[in-house]
């Protein structure tokens, strides 16, 4: 009995010793951290530009940036010869909603989705995913969980606040006070920019004032005449920082009313629109943040790829710079938007 004992317990012994020393299984393929796929079609691996369509529910038509953003996906899908349904959101969430429901139950192959703020996609991320219709985020970045779109392509928005913090820093070398007008309210522009700025700006620049102007000309002009209502031009403050160049262009009618002259004030802004650089020229703007909107042949791409299951980038960073006045009357001309 103690021998059979014995035996059993030196068989178990030996079978959990060679399980421990038997190669691991192979582990499943990792795809890079950075990589994902998801949303293959029917026609993978084979699918072309004539096998797509594209949902574009734009955001809006509120500035220069925008229609060229708009244009840019236009034309794109003329040379490549997919289809774009395109509609214009009037800078509402739920006209983007309810562009997106139709698509979904259009069955597109991919949507481009330009969020008009971060907050508030859950729900219709998770519809899309459910129909196994990916999502490109494109320009501005949503709040949702990143697993429920594919991916996003756009600009570093906290960059380029930095970016404009930066040009104050350097044109207000001994400090002062600033104003901001910022794009719309829970935007991923207004708010990537809105932090960029305050981690990056020197601490003896004080942000005296922050009221928004809606990404629009027509907005921002408002916007500044109550400032100047409030505070005096170069006592008060000596700068303002807009959050886009049309918030900017409507701004100059309001400090030209008051008879505010160009240079009297440091002025920066962010896209590096024509509008932005005539700005420049005029003296208005001391610098102009880059913000590119010419995204269409970018996500054109990505999304072939992805109906064709290959795996792509979940972060895709627009390269930009900053411009400022000693050339701007040079690049004016070649300026594309
Ligand atoms: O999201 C990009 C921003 O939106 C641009 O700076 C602005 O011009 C547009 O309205």
């Amino acid at each position: 009995m103690f021998r059979i004992k014995t035996v059993v317990f030196l068989i178990v012994i030996g079978a959990v010793v060679l399980a421990a020393c038997a190669p691991a299984a192979p582990a499943a393929p990792q795809q890079p951290a950075s990589a994902q796929t998801f949303g293959a079609a029917k026609c993978a691996p084979n699918c072309t530009y004539k096998d797509m369509v594209m949902c574009f529910p734009q955001l809006g038509a509120e500035s220069d940036w925008r229609t060229a953003d708009t244009a840019s996906f236009k034309s794109e899908a003329t040379k490549d010869g997919f289809q774009l349904v395109f509609s214009d959101a009037q800078q509402k969430q739920e006209n983007q909603i309810s562009a997106i429901r139709a698509c979904i139950q259009q069955g597109v192959s991919v949507i481009a989705l330009p969020p008009v703020v971060e907050d508030g996609w859950d729900a219709v991320l998770t519809e899309a995913k459910n129909a196994n219709i990916p999502v490109i985020v494109v320009d501005r970045s949503v709040s949702a969980d990143p697993s429920m779109y594919v991916s996003h392509i756009g600009s570093d928005m906290e960059l380029e606040g930095k970016r404009a913090a930066a040009e104050f820093n350097k044109l207000l070398p001994n400090g002062g006070a600033i104003l901001e007008v910022s794009g719309t309210t829970g935007s991923g522009a207004a708010v990537g920019r809105a932090k960029g700025f305050r981690e990056a700006l020197n601490s003896n620049i004080k942000i005296l004032d922050s009221q928004t102007g809606n990404f629009t000309r027509a907005e921002a002009l408002p916007v500044v005449q109550a400032f100047l209502q409030k505070y005096k031009a170069g006592a008060d403050f000596q700068g303002i920082f807009f959050h886009n160049d049309d918030m900017g262009i409507g701004g100059i009618e309001a400090l030209k009313a008051a008879g505010v002259k160009p240079g009297d004030l440091k002025i920066v802004s962010v896209d590096g629109t024509r509008g932005g650089f005539q700005a420049m020229v005029d003296g208005w703007f001391q610098a102009d943040v880059e913000c590119n909107p010419l995204l269409g042949p970018q996500v054109a791409e990505m999304a072939l790829k992805i109906m064709n299951g290959q795996s792509v980038d979940k972060n895709v960073l627009t390269n930009e710079t900053v411009y400022y006045p000693d050339n701007a009357a040079q690049l004016l001309p070649t300026r594309q938007y």
